[in-house]
Protein backbone atom coordinates (compact mmCIF):
# COMPACT_ATOMS: atom_id res chain seq x y z
CA UNK A 1 0.00 0.00 0.00
CA UNK A 2 1.80 3.08 -1.08
CA UNK A 3 1.28 6.28 1.00
CA UNK A 4 -0.86 8.28 -0.87
CA UNK A 5 -3.65 5.60 -0.46
CA UNK A 6 -2.82 5.11 2.90
CA UNK A 7 -3.57 8.61 3.96
CA UNK A 8 -7.05 8.04 1.75
CA UNK A 9 -8.04 5.75 3.64
CA UNK A 10 -7.48 7.44 6.97
CA UNK A 11 -8.90 10.84 5.90
CA UNK A 12 -12.24 8.42 4.71
CA UNK A 13 -11.89 7.13 7.87
CA UNK A 14 -12.05 10.57 10.38
CA UNK A 15 -14.52 11.92 7.87
CA UNK A 16 -16.98 8.73 8.81
CA UNK A 17 -16.12 9.37 12.82
CA UNK A 18 -17.05 13.24 12.11
CA UNK A 19 -19.85 12.91 10.52
CA UNK A 20 -21.39 10.13 12.18
CA UNK A 21 -25.29 10.38 13.80
CA UNK A 22 -25.19 10.46 17.19
CA UNK A 23 -26.33 6.94 18.50
CA UNK A 24 -25.82 5.60 14.91
CA UNK A 25 -25.17 2.22 16.27
CA UNK A 26 -28.28 2.21 18.03
CA UNK A 27 -31.62 0.89 16.85
CA UNK A 28 -34.58 3.34 17.49
CA UNK A 29 -37.11 0.68 17.27
CA UNK A 30 -35.85 -1.35 19.81
CA UNK A 31 -35.11 1.52 22.33
CA UNK A 32 -38.79 3.05 22.12
CA UNK A 33 -39.79 -0.79 22.92
CA UNK A 34 -36.89 -0.18 25.97
CA UNK A 35 -38.63 2.72 27.04
CA UNK A 36 -42.10 0.97 26.96
CA UNK A 37 -41.16 -1.71 28.90
CA UNK A 38 -39.12 0.33 31.89
CA UNK A 39 -41.93 2.19 31.96
CA UNK A 40 -39.62 5.41 31.76
CA UNK A 41 -42.65 7.68 31.05
CA UNK A 42 -44.24 7.29 34.72
CA UNK A 43 -42.51 10.12 36.56
CA UNK A 44 -42.10 12.30 33.44
CA UNK A 45 -45.53 11.55 33.41
CA UNK A 46 -46.19 12.88 37.10
CA UNK A 47 -44.33 16.15 36.53
CA UNK A 48 -45.64 16.97 32.88
CA UNK A 49 -48.69 15.22 32.08
CA UNK A 50 -49.79 13.78 29.12
CA UNK A 51 -47.45 10.86 27.75
CA UNK A 52 -44.95 12.81 29.43
CA UNK A 53 -42.71 13.77 26.47
CA UNK A 54 -43.09 16.93 26.98
CA UNK A 55 -39.90 16.75 29.20
CA UNK A 56 -37.73 16.16 26.32
CA UNK A 57 -39.46 19.01 24.03
CA UNK A 58 -39.96 21.89 26.45
CA UNK A 59 -38.30 24.94 25.82
CA UNK A 60 -36.13 25.07 28.96
CA UNK A 61 -35.10 21.13 28.49
CA UNK A 62 -32.42 20.26 30.07
CA UNK A 63 -30.73 18.14 27.63
CA UNK A 64 -28.73 20.41 24.70
CA UNK A 65 -26.04 17.46 23.54
CA UNK A 66 -25.86 14.00 22.66
CA UNK A 67 -23.71 13.46 24.93
CA UNK A 68 -25.46 15.20 27.82
CA UNK A 69 -28.78 13.39 26.58
CA UNK A 70 -26.17 9.99 27.19
CA UNK A 71 -25.35 11.10 30.27
CA UNK A 72 -28.99 11.81 31.14
CA UNK A 73 -30.61 8.19 30.00
CA UNK A 74 -27.81 6.69 32.56
CA UNK A 75 -28.73 8.86 35.50
CA UNK A 76 -32.92 7.67 35.00
CA UNK A 77 -31.89 4.12 34.44
CA UNK A 78 -29.34 3.91 37.42
CA UNK A 79 -32.42 5.86 39.46
CA UNK A 80 -34.10 3.02 38.64
CA UNK A 81 -31.84 0.59 39.80
CA UNK A 82 -31.83 -0.89 35.72
CA UNK A 83 -28.34 -1.76 34.94
CA UNK A 84 -29.01 -1.71 30.98
CA UNK A 85 -26.57 -3.01 28.62
CA UNK A 86 -24.41 -0.76 26.34
CA UNK A 87 -26.75 -1.06 23.35
CA UNK A 88 -29.76 -0.73 25.53
CA UNK A 89 -28.79 2.91 26.20
CA UNK A 90 -27.53 3.42 22.46
CA UNK A 91 -31.48 1.91 21.46
CA UNK A 92 -32.74 4.68 24.03
CA UNK A 93 -30.71 7.24 23.02
CA UNK A 94 -31.42 6.29 18.73
CA UNK A 95 -35.37 6.67 19.86
CA UNK A 96 -35.41 9.72 21.83
CA UNK A 97 -32.99 11.50 19.48
CA UNK A 98 -35.15 10.47 16.28
CA UNK A 99 -38.46 11.26 18.14
CA UNK A 100 -37.71 14.54 20.20
CA UNK A 101 -34.15 16.02 20.12
CA UNK A 102 -33.39 15.46 16.68
CA UNK A 103 -29.58 16.57 17.36
CA UNK A 104 -27.26 15.77 14.40
CA UNK A 105 -24.19 15.27 16.13
C1 LIG B 1 -37.91 7.80 39.08
C2 LIG B 1 -38.49 8.76 38.14
C3 LIG B 1 -37.98 8.70 36.69
C4 LIG B 1 -37.99 7.62 35.85
C5 LIG B 1 -38.64 6.26 36.10
C6 LIG B 1 -37.30 8.03 34.64
N1 LIG B 1 -36.94 9.34 34.71
FE1 LIG B 1 -36.05 10.43 33.25
N2 LIG B 1 -36.20 12.10 34.40
C7 LIG B 1 -36.63 12.13 35.72
C8 LIG B 1 -36.43 13.47 36.26
C9 LIG B 1 -36.79 13.92 37.67
C10 LIG B 1 -35.85 14.22 35.21
C11 LIG B 1 -35.41 15.69 35.27
C12 LIG B 1 -36.60 16.59 35.05
C13 LIG B 1 -36.19 18.06 35.10
O1 LIG B 1 -35.33 18.46 34.35
O2 LIG B 1 -36.76 18.79 35.89
C14 LIG B 1 -35.72 13.33 34.07
C15 LIG B 1 -35.23 13.73 32.85
C16 LIG B 1 -34.99 12.88 31.78
C17 LIG B 1 -34.43 13.29 30.53
C18 LIG B 1 -34.01 14.70 30.16
C19 LIG B 1 -35.19 15.59 29.79
C20 LIG B 1 -34.75 16.97 29.34
O3 LIG B 1 -34.87 17.91 30.12
O4 LIG B 1 -34.28 17.11 28.17
C21 LIG B 1 -34.30 12.17 29.77
C22 LIG B 1 -33.74 12.06 28.36
C23 LIG B 1 -34.80 11.05 30.54
N3 LIG B 1 -35.24 11.53 31.76
C24 LIG B 1 -34.83 9.75 30.12
C25 LIG B 1 -35.34 8.69 30.86
C26 LIG B 1 -35.29 7.31 30.44
C27 LIG B 1 -34.69 6.80 29.15
C28 LIG B 1 -35.91 6.57 31.42
C29 LIG B 1 -36.09 5.06 31.48
C30 LIG B 1 -34.86 4.27 31.49
C31 LIG B 1 -36.33 7.51 32.46
N4 LIG B 1 -35.95 8.77 32.09
C32 LIG B 1 -37.02 7.16 33.59
C33 LIG B 1 -37.21 11.09 36.42
C34 LIG B 1 -37.34 9.78 35.95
Amino acid sequence: MNIRFSAFIITMLACTTAFAEPFSQGNAEAGQKTYVHYKCATCHIDRFGGDGSTIFTRADRQIKTAASLATQIRKCSTNLGLMLFEDEEENLGAYLNRNYYKFKQ
